[in-house]
């Protein structure tokens, strides 16, 4: 199965190529190619396809073009982040597409990675960028430098951390006397943050939120969606399928009213055509995000808060 890959498994992935509808001769972009499941599953479903893929961590660009090498040219993968897709759909030449994808956030190998820093469960050098070579500050700089507010302020919209202030104070009071500069470090000050009798009754490590927090700030995954967000629907053709994963209330938040807006749609007026209009609208495939069966969700953790929502384009005349 395209999906099964031992560095990780592709999420709501029969949904996905459902909504995404690929087919023979159609242009696809793959936003987040992460390891290429999904990617791979778009290019075996529809075998005249052709994909775009972008990644901006390069370590799993590679593994996905292995793994992609078997489909030759049908697959051209770019190192850029998605904010930054119509560079890669202008140099192949692309001016429209016929369906999109984005699966956000980390991939189960990034997470598993103890050099990358993204996860509390392991200790490593406190990191969390995707792109190691963009030269942009990771965890460690953001953890050691930034202020009270700034701190305070990540982990309550990214992390809906409860005690946001409590453990942004212990940082600032623990790195006063050493810098904080690994995940275990990081994580233990968090959970000593916690009341004891809230660690004891707590479902994940008290780490989760915050850790997720600083992920999402290190690589500005909310300002890369919501750029993105922004121009991608004049990119897709009538009948073209945006279909996006998301793992994160804010995130789906943006996607949800990204695509309302598509749904009202837009109209211009026609060149040459006097008083005729052309609108473009979004028709969404689901009422509210659709999440992974129970039967995924116990087979692979990460589905469990993944929500996907999907919309195709349309043409209406209006004179
Ligand atoms: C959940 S994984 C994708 C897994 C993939 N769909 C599969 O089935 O193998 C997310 C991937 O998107 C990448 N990513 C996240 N945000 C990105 C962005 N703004 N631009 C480009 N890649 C991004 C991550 O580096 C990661 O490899």
């Amino acid at each position: 199965m395209a999906g099964e890959c031992p560095l990780h498994k592709s999420v709501l992935l029969e949904q996905a190529l459902e909504d995404l509808a690929p087919r023979d001769g159609g242009r696809y972009l793959d936003g987040t190619l992460g390891l290429g499941g999904h990617a791979r599953a778009i290019l075996e479903s529809a075998p005249g396809s052709v994909l775009c893929g972008l990644d901006r961590d390069g370590e799993a660009l590679e593994i996905a073009r292995e793994r992609l090498a078997s489909f030759g040219e049908r697959a051209k993968l770019f190192h850029l982040p998605f904010s930054r897709y119509e560079e890669a759909l202008d140099a192949l030449g692309w001016d429209e597409i016929d369906g999109v994808l984005l699966d956000l956030g980390v991939s189960s190998m990034q997470l598993d990675s103890p050099d990358r820093g993204f996860s509390f469960r392991t200790d490593g050098p406190l990191d969390m960028r995707m792109d190691r070579l963009d030269g942009a500050p990771g965890a460690r700089e953001l953890v050691n430098r930034g202020t009270f507010d700034e701190l305070k302020k990540i982990l309550t919209e990214y992390g809906e951390e409860p005690l946001a202030g409590k453990i942004a104070r212990r940082i600032i009071e623990v790195r006063s006397k050493e810098p904080v500069n690994t995940t275990a470090r990081l994580a233990e000050i968090i959970r000593l943050s916690y009341p004891p009798e809230w660690r004891r009754s707590a479902r994940n490590h008290p780490a989760t939120r915050a850790f997720q927090a600083l992920r999402m700030a290190v690589n500005d995954e909310a300002g890369e969606l919501v750029k993105f967000l922004g121009s991608i629907f004049e990119r897709l053709a009538v009948g073209g399928r945006a279909v996006i994963i998301s793992f994160h209330s804010l995130e789906d938040r943006f996607v949800k009213r990204a695509m309302k807006k598509w749904e009202k749609g837009e109209c211009q007026s026609v060149a040459g055509e006097p008083g005729t209009r052309s609108c473009f609208k979004a028709r969404l495939f689901h009422k509210k995000p659709v999440m992974a069966s129970d039967d995924e969700k116990s087979e692979n953790p990460r589905a469990r808060s993944a929500k996907l929502r999907a919309c195709e384009k349309i043409k209406d005349e209006v004179i």
